[in-house]
């Protein structure tokens, strides 16, 4: 049987649990090589253990796969270069990077210590720059000795990052900034053969699992598709990951249950030039004239 990702070797972050579990076993059913990075720590990224990661690559083994486990933390320099370290190392290889480890620390603004702030951006933002810098490194390496590399790299937002959401500011900022890094690291990495793209997934994991619990619920048994099971938003990852997804780099999708959307970003809307300064006054007037013609934003999550 032939897979989407023969051959390929594929680095999934945080796939201990959730969703990059799903992930990770999904990249091995369509024939990848799979390194399973997880910290193994708490739904608030305290306490940590090596569990979660080897209880994955025995599963995948147990399904015939290739899978090996890197326990380090991805938000820091070392725990980033031993992770591309350990693809190539394992398996001569890397061609696809799946940024996805992380957790929160909900609070209302006013609430919110700077120790949350900056664990949750450590986590998410860091976490993302550091295995993508390492990465990158290797392949333009492999690019400037003549083996021009079919890379992908996956990275993770949430819809918190595009449209916002109430008790998650450390959240929403470090997911806008990984939209922001994926546009960069897609325009910087192309000419390697690297293609970025990001994902705004949803689905039932420990980290939705008490926020939305009556919309997440699993069926009853033989109640037919289970909506909200994070295995729900792996194809599409599987597919970004391999040399199948030619051409497509710089984009965001949401993923969730049966549904993929393409987010369109920012672009100019109305305009208005006067060639010239503006007072405060003429501004403001303009302003809302050139409001009255706009788009109206989308909701914030959490206010309606
Ligand atoms: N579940 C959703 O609906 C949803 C929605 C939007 C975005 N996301 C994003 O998807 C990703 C996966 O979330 P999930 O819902 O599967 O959560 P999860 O808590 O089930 O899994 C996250 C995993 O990341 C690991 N991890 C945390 N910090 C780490 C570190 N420093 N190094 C290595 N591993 C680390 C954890 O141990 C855990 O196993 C996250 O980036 C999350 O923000 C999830």
């Amino acid at each position: 049987m032939t897979g989407l990702c023969d051959g390929r070797v594929v680095i999934v972050t945080g796939a201990g649990r959730g969703l990059g579990r799903a992930h990770a076993l999904a990249f091995a059913a369509e024939g990848a090589k799979v390194v399973v990075n997880d910290l193994g720590v708490g739904l608030d990224g305290t306490g940590g253990g090596a569990g979660p990661a080897q209880h994955v690559v025995d599963e995948i083994r147990a399904a015939g796969g290739e899978a090996v486990a890197h326990g380090g933390d991805i938000a820091t320099a070392d725990g980033a270069a031993s992770l591309i370290a350990a693809a190539v190392d394992t398996f001569g290889r890397l061609d696809t990077l799946v940024n996805n480890a992380g957790f929160l620390r909900d609070r209302m603004l006013v609430n919110l210590d700077e120790d949350d702030w900056d664990a949750v951006m450590r986590v998410h933002l860091k976490g993302h720059f550091l295995p993508l810098k390492h990465a990158a490194a290797h392949w333009r390496a492999e690019a400037k000795a003549g083996r021009q590399p079919v890379a992908r790299v996956v990275n993770t937002s949430s819809g918190a990052g595009l449209l916002g959401s109430v008790g998650q500011g450390n959240y929403s900022a470090a997911k806008a900034g990984i939209v922001g890094l994926t546009l960069v690291a897609s325009a910087e990495m192309g000419r390697y053969g690297v293609q970025v793209n990001a994902i705004a997934p949803a689905a039932r994991t420990r980290m939705t699992e008490q926020t939305f619990a009556d919309t997440m619920a699993a069926p009853a048994e033989g109640g037919g598709f289970d909506a909200m099971a994070p295995e729900n938003v792996s194809p599409l990852v599987v597919w970004l990951g391999s040399a199948a997804s030619a051409g497509v780099t710089g984009r965001v999708f949401e993923a969730e249950a049966g549904r993929i959307t393409v987010m369109e970003g920012w672009r100019p809307g109305p305009t208005a030039d006067k060639g010239a300064r503006w007072t405060p006054a003429e501004a403001g007037e303009t302003a809302l004239k050139l409001l009255s013609s706009a788009e109206p934003p989308h909701p914030v999550y959490g206010t309606r």
